[in-house]
């Protein structure tokens, strides 16, 4: 029979019960001052539990990782306990899920990280405005990274990376997309570095590698994913050649043999031109993760042709948190609601309904 959402597989390490994994989701319902997870984000994942697997919302790596407000961290024992709650939740539904390590970079705001400067490749202030606790407020030009500070970057990684093992997470994700810290460094509308870690293709992956390096090294390589988007230009990003910088970073992953590669195949306001996702995995030897706009038949179609072995579901996930048994029977989907996807409480995140609710 050909393979489908519903073919059981593994990612590296990680067993999946079916190839339909519910995609990062930021959704601002941690408390402001710990960013420690609540009883009702342990409420939120649990009830997706029977998703093959859950990436949880991008998750800053430390206080400097910060751009949102209400974002859950991973860095202090507190956020771990929190996070422990969550990951016995999901086991005990018969769930995995793995933590997605986040450093936004420029894309933040000093009032989000205690009156600090946003740290970037270089000092770039990106268009547009932060959401802020006093509102949304126009970016600041971010501190360009002194090449002696990276190191302790790539420390923050390895150290969040302990933090969500210890918290008993099935493996990490690293963000490397969306025009977020490590996207910064490789596209360069952003990047206009004049050291090794900036200028050509290899320089500017050489952070996105020096850090899964380290993050490969305490996780192990098949408990790491990591995600791209090589055409989103969300948070003001450009590249000059997207297909040759994306080829490259595809082909240069192989070295670790990584659970997944997970890939956002479109831009969250329009492309920026024409990619071939065809050519870029094919230089990726490993698993292939699909994000973007997928529905069931577009996934069971990507699956049975080979492109992806595994498809993320964003949107569909916050509405139907049996999202499974829903494309299973092929029942009718509740529709999601924009105005609550941000902030608040059980509405919109954790009263959606079931089946035969
Ligand atoms: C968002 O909060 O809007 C957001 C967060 C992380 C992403 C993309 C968007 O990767």
């Amino acid at each position: 029979m050909a393979l489908d959402l519903f073919s059981p597989t593994k990612l590296g390490a990680i067993s999946l019960k079916n190839r339909i994994v519910m995609a990062p989701l930021t959704r601002s319902r941690a408390p402001k001052e710990t960013g420690v997870p609540q009883d009702l984000n342990v409420t939120y994942y649990q009830q997706r539990a029977s998703a093959g697997l859950i990436v949880t919302e991008a998750t800053p790596i430390s206080a400097m990782g910060h751009g949102y407000i209400l974002l859950p961290g991973i860095y202090t024992k507190a956020q771990v306990a929190g996070w422990r709650k969550v990951t016995d939740a999901v086991h005990a539904a018969g769930g995995k899920i793995v933590l997605q390590l986040w450093h936004v970079g420029r894309i933040s705001h000093p009032s989000l990280i205690n009156g600090a400067l946003p740290v970037a490749p270089s000092a770039i202030k990106p268009a547009g405005q932060a959401f802020t606790y006093e509102g949304l407020v126009d970016f600041v030009e971010p501190r360009a990274l002194e090449a002696s500070e990276i190191s302790a970057i790539v420390q923050e990684y390895v150290h969040a990376t302990k933090c969500a093992l210890e918290a008993g997470f099935d493996g990490v994700e690293i963000h490397a997309a969306n025009g977020y810290l490590l996207d910064q460094f490789l596209r360069d509308g952003s990047n206009k570095r004049t050291d090794n870690y900036g200028g050509s293709v290899e320089n500017r992956a050489r952070l996105l590698m020096e850090v899964t390096k380290a993050v490969v090294d305490v996780a192990g390589a098949d408990k790491t994913g990591l995600r791209l988007s090589p055409v989103n230009p969300f948070n003001d990003m450009q590249d000059s050649n997207p297909q040759a910088l994306f080829n490259y970073v595809a082909g240069a992953l192989n070295q670790f043999n990584l659970a997944y590669l997970h890939v956002v195949e479109g831009g969250m306001d329009g492309d920026m031109g024409s990619f071939d996702f065809v050519q870029m995995r094919k230089q990726f030897k490993g698993s292939y993760m699909a994000n973007f706009g997928y529905d069931k038949a577009r996934g069971n179609a990507a699956i049975a042709s080979g492109h992806a072995d595994v498809i993320a579901f964003g949107v569909p996930f916050i509405a139907n948190p049996d999202l499974v048994e829903r494309y299973k029977t092929d029942a009718p989907l509740n529709e999601a609601d924009a105005n609550s996807f941000y902030g608040g409480a059980e509405k919109g995140y954790t009263d959606y309904p079931f089946l035969n609710a």
